[in-house]
């Protein structure tokens, strides 16, 4: 870890998961998905923007046979989610009776999840499970079970390892949280 304390904009922002940790978590995450999806052939379906990272560190965890493909939501404006959750690039490859893998950056108010999961119903996938890196419980407004979560945090804003500020912060390799 370099610095314990970033400033984007007019926000600073310190350290709360470094790169260690989270590497620890991805590996131990990805053992799970070696023994759930051994021979399964799963497709990663990777929510843009944010979780580009993680996707790209989880996916090389696993040993298998996999695909990956994208999507592109969006729902926050700055430090809030709006609730109006937009599909800005849908799926381009095929899921029906394809076991999915969501991979999220992070389930905040759950509406991300919430909508994009009954969308996904209608591809008809074998299953559906949820691969996210951050959790806020105490923020979650919908029952979604995350079966692979990588930290339960409390309901702060978050930045780095993919998450952003209006833009920046994605490139940073540690978490931070917003100071108070
Ligand atoms: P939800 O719909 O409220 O669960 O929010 C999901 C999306 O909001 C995530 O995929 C992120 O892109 C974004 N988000 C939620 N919390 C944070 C945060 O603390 N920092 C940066 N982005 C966040």
């Amino acid at each position: 870890m370099k610095n314990k304390t970033v400033r984007l904009r007019e926000l600073n922002f310190s350290v709360t998961k470094t790169r260690e940790q989270i590497a620890a978590r991805v590996r131990q995450i990805g053992a799970n998905l070696n023994l759930d999806y051994a021979n399964k052939k799963p497709v990663f379906l990777a929510v843009l923007n944010g979780a580009y990272v993680f996707t790209a560190d989880l996916v090389r965890e696993f040993e298998g046979e996999c695909e990956v493909a994208f999507v592109k939501l969006s729902s926050y404006a700055g430090k809030e989610s709006t609730g109006d959750v937009a599909t800005r690039i849908g799926l381009a490859t095929s899921i029906k009776n394809r076991h999915v893998i969501i991979t999220e950056d992070i389930v905040d108010t759950g509406n991300t999840m919430h909508k994009f999961l009954r969308e996904l119903e209608e591809f008809e996938p074998a299953s559906v499970e949820i691969a996210a890196l951050l959790v806020k419980p105490d923020a979650l407004l919908h029952d979604i079970s995350v079966r692979y979560v990588g930290f339960n945090i409390p309901p702060d804003f978050v930045i780095g390892y993919g998450l952003d500020y209006d833009g920046l912060g994605r490139n940073l390799p540690d978490i931070y949280t917003l100071e108070e």
